[in-house]
């Protein structure tokens, strides 16, 4: 059946002659819904980070795109994703994210789960004093497991279960940053914050695709890594970005650096890449330290970012740390009134989407084909 709303074929034309995506898919919960079952859960997408949960028994429930999940680390240290409800009546297991101890209990009537997702305990289920019962099979009723992966500290999804293996569908990046295959460090608590923004998530991965609106939006950053520093990245149909040939290392007032990572090319004595993976993550990548940005959508128009500072060490200096994280935070809190300027003019009717710049907006473009190839069922 054609799409009525959106002109796929319009959209997926070379960058020179293709418009954006139409309001629609900015504002309309039924456009949203349909992109988080295509975009999202069809796919890998980016739910949290292992360093959400350090620890064997640490838990943190996540909402993802409405769907209750549980990141959980097992005492065998291995890092899972479940569903966070309990196979008796579906009552949410973990509220707030907690250490457990022993036991995942349900707080409904105490059917008890290993951290690794089985069914231990069923108390009074065959009637008072009577922890079984024939018809209660606690091998077949464990927590349902989402298929996961992790990657770059990043634990990736697939809801529906049948995307090609991670490595499989992202092998292309794997390989072009084998460089920074490295052991990665969070750099704690002050590397890592949230922003929450008024935005559609689309509208912070085109955003942070492009680097032509760095003369306006971040004066600081160009300062010295200037537009003419800058070059696209474009992966159809699985990331874009830029890349900057003037990164700087951040230095303390003693002059000291973060260590870089082991064993670099020369080529990142000076260069930096910043991509988007489809759908949802923002990874950058320098020699002395990474960061990580996973967009939760909240609905059609809001979404929270969630950021985190990586470094090669696990012994990196808590004040520069600080002074990096604050600088990010500059950084990306300048690019929040247009992203929330993009979404409030998406609700004009006579916007048609847009055209784009075909020498600067091409990774944007890219995105956008992406979207229009998956939902037309074409990719
Ligand atoms: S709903 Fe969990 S034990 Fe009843
Ligand atoms: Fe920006």
């Amino acid at each position: 059946m054609p799409d009525t709303i959106t002109d796929f074929a319009a959209i997926r034309r070379p960058v020179a002659e293709a418009r954006g995506l139409p309001n629609p898919h900015y504002t309309d919960p039924a456009r949203h819904a349909r992109e988080r079952d295509r975009l999202f859960f069809d796919t890998w997408a980016g739910l949290a980070v292992a360093a959400d949960v350090p620890e064997p028994g640490d838990a943190r429930p996540v909402d993802y795109l409405g769907v209750p999940l549980l990141l959980i680390r097992g005492r065998d240290g291995a890092v899972r994703v479940f569903q966070n409800i309990c196979r008796h009546r579906g009552m949410i297991l973990v509220a707030e994210p907690r250490r457990i101890e022993g036991a995942i209990r349900c707080p409904y009537h105490s059917w008890c789960y290993g951290t690794d997702g089985r069914l231990v305990a069923t108390p009074h289920v065959g009637g008072p004093g009577m922890n079984t019962h024939e018809a209660i099979d606690k091998a077949t009723l464990g927590l349902i497991e989402a298929r996961s992966h992790v990657w770059r500290d990043v634990v990736w999804v697939n809801l529906s279960g049948d995307a090609p293996p991670f490595e499989e569908v992202h092998a292309n990046l794997i390989a072009r940053w084998t460089d920074f295959d490295r052991a990665l460090h969070h750099g704690g608590a002050e590397s890592r914050f949230t922003l929450d923004v008024n935005c559609n998530w689309k509208l912070a991965v085109e955003n942070y695709c492009e680097s032509y609106h760095l003369p306006w939006v971040h004066p600081g950053l160009n300062a010295y890594s200037r537009l003419e520093d800058h070059y696209n990245i474009e992966a159809p149909g699985l990331y874009s970005g830029q890349g900057s040939t003037l990164y700087r290392q951040i230095r303390g007032a003693d002059g000291a650096t973060f260590p870089d990572f082991p064993a670099l090319p020369a080529y990142w004595d000076t260069a930096a890449e910043y991509v988007a993976l489809y759908p949802n993550v923002l990874l950058g990548v320098h020699r002395d330290h990474a960061f990580t940005i996973i967009l939760q959508p909240v609905s059609q128009g809001r979404t929270v970012e969630h950021i985190h500072l990586y470094y090669a060490t696990d012994d990196t200096a808590p004040e520069l740390r600080a002074a990096n994280a604050a600088q990010w935070k500059t950084v990306f809190e300048e690019d929040i009134f247009v992203v929330e300027g993009m979404q409030a003019g998406r609700s004009a009717p006579g916007f048609d989407g847009g055209r784009f710049s075909p020498a600067m907006d091409g990774p944007t473009h890219c995105f956008h084909d992406w979207v229009a190839g998956r939902l037309a069922g074409v990719p």
